[in-house]
C-alpha cells in the first residue's frame, strides 16, 4: 500500500516510518519540520515539507503518490504549552484536520488512523481508563484531540471514511538501534528530562508537585514504549483494510509508575545519582492515568513485546548518549 504519514520527521512518526517500510509498505513522509528532524526520516520513505493546513500541496501530494491510506501524527502536543497557546493548538491540530480531512474527501481516501490522547479524559476516578470513560479533557490540548475526534467521526457518517483513533498514555523510550528517538527543543517530558540530567546535560529535575492523590504524591503515568505503540498502528491499519469498522482504542499497559519511581528506575538503569527538587504542580496535570488495553489486545491482537520500564528507559538513554 502507499501509506501517507503525516508528521513522520516526528518523534513517534519516525518510528512508524521504519515498522511500514519494514511491512513493505511505500511510505510518504509529509511534514513541516516544525519540530521533526528530516534527518530522522529512513531514506527509504519520500519525504515532502509541508503544512498541514496547505490544502493545495496536501492534495498534490495524496494524488501524485496515489495514497491509499494516511497515518496523522502531526500535532502541537504539549499539556503545558497548550495552556499558554490555546489558539495555536486549535489552528494547528483542529483546522488541520479540517483541511486534511477536506482533502481525502476531494481525492477519495477512505482510511484514516489518527493519534488521539489519554488527554481527552482528564480526571478520572476510575483506573484503569476504559474507551467508555466520559471524555472531560482538562486541557486545550486534551479539548482540541477531543474535537478532532468528533469531527472524524461525523465526516465518517458523510464520506463514507474508515477511521481507527488510538489514544495514547504516555509514549516513552527510542528505536532499539539508537537510531531514532525522542528530540524536542526545549525537552519537557520526564523521562528524557531525567536522562539528561543522568548524562550531566542539567545539573536536576523539578518534580511537578508531590501533593497528588497518589501513594508518594507524585503524578502515575502509564508509560508505553513507542515501538509497541507504532507495532499497534500497524495493526490497526491492517485491520481497517480487511473491512472492519472504525473504533477507538486506548494504547497503554494497564499499570503506571509514579514521578519518584520514574527517578529511582533511571537510576539503577543509568548507575547515576540523579538530584532533584520538588516544585509547584504544573497546571493541567491530572493525579492518575492508566490504561484499560483490554480492547485493543482483543480486537486489534496487539501484544505488547517491550512492556519493561527498564527497556523503556535504557532506550531512551541511549538514542539520548548517541545523539548528544
Ligand atoms: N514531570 C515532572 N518534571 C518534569 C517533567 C514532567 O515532574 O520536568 C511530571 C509531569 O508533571 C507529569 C509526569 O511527569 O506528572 C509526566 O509528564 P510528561 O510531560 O512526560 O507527560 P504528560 O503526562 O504531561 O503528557 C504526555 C503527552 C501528552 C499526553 C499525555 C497522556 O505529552 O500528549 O502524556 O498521558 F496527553
Amino acid at each position: 500500500m502507499n501509506v501517507l504519514i503525516i508528521g513522520g520527521a516526528g518523534y513517534i512518526g519516525s518510528h512508524q516510518v521504519k515498522i511500514m517500510l519494514e511491512a513493505n509498505h511505500n511510505v510518504i513522509v509529509y511534514d513541516n519540520l516544525s519540530t521533526g528532524h528530516q534527518d530522522k526520516v529512513d531514506k527509504k520513505a519520500v519525504f515532502v515539507k509541508g503544512d498541514i493546513r496547505d490544502y493545495d500541496l496536501l492534495k498534490k501530494t495524496i494524488i501524485k503518490y496515489k495514497i491509499d491510506a494516511i497515518m496523522h501524527f502531526a500535532a502541537l502536543s504539549i499539556v503545558s504549552d497548550s495552556m499558554n497557546r490555546a489558539l495555536e493548538y486549535y489552528d494547528n491540530n483542529v483546522y488541520g484536520f479540517q483541511v486534511l480531512l477536506n482533502v481525502m474527501r476531494d481525492t477519495n481516501v477512505k482510511n484514516i488512523i489518527f493519534s488521539s490522547t489519554a488527554a481527552v479524559y482528564g480526571k478520572q476516578d476510575k483506573m484503569p481508563i476504559d474507551e467508555k470513560a466520559m471524555t472531560i479533557p482538562s486541557n486545550p490540548y486534551g479539548e482540541t484531540k477531543l474535537t478532532m475526534e468528533k469531527m472524524i467521526k461525523w465526516a465518517a457518517l458523510s464520506n463514507d471514511f474508515r477511521y481507527v483513533i488510538l489514544r495514547y498514555f504516555n509514549v516513552a523510550g527510542a528505536s532499539l538501534d539508537g537510531s531514532v528517538g525522542e528530540l524536542h527543543n526545549p525537552e519537557t517530558h520526564l523521562i528524557p528530562i531525567v536522562l539528561e540530567v543522568a548524562l550531566n546535560k542539567r545539573e536536576k529535575l523539578f518534580v511537578n508537585g508531590n501533593d497528588y492523590n497518589t501513594k508518594d504524591g507524585t503524578c502515575i503515568r502509564d508509560y508505553i514504549h513507542v515501538l509497541d505503540l507504532c507495532q499497534a498502528h500497524k495493526l490497526a491499519l491492517d485491520y481497517l483494510v480487511s473491512g472492519n469498522k472504525s473504533d477507538t482504542f486506548n494504547l497503554g499497559y494497564g499499570y503506571g509508575y509514579s514521578v519518584i519511581e520514574i527517578i529511582e528506575s533511571a537510576r539503577k538503569v543509568c548507575q547515576h545519582e540523579l538530584l532533584y527538587e520538588i516544585a509547584p504542580r504544573r497546571q493541567g496535570d491530572p493525579d492518575v492515568l492508566i490504561a484499560s488495553c483490554d480492547k485493543v489486545k482483543d480486537v486489534l491482537k496487539w501484544q505488547p513485546k517491550y512492556n519493561d520500564i527498564n527497556i523503556i528507559i535504557e532506550s531512551a538513554y541511549n538514542f539520548i548518549e548517541k545523539n548528544k
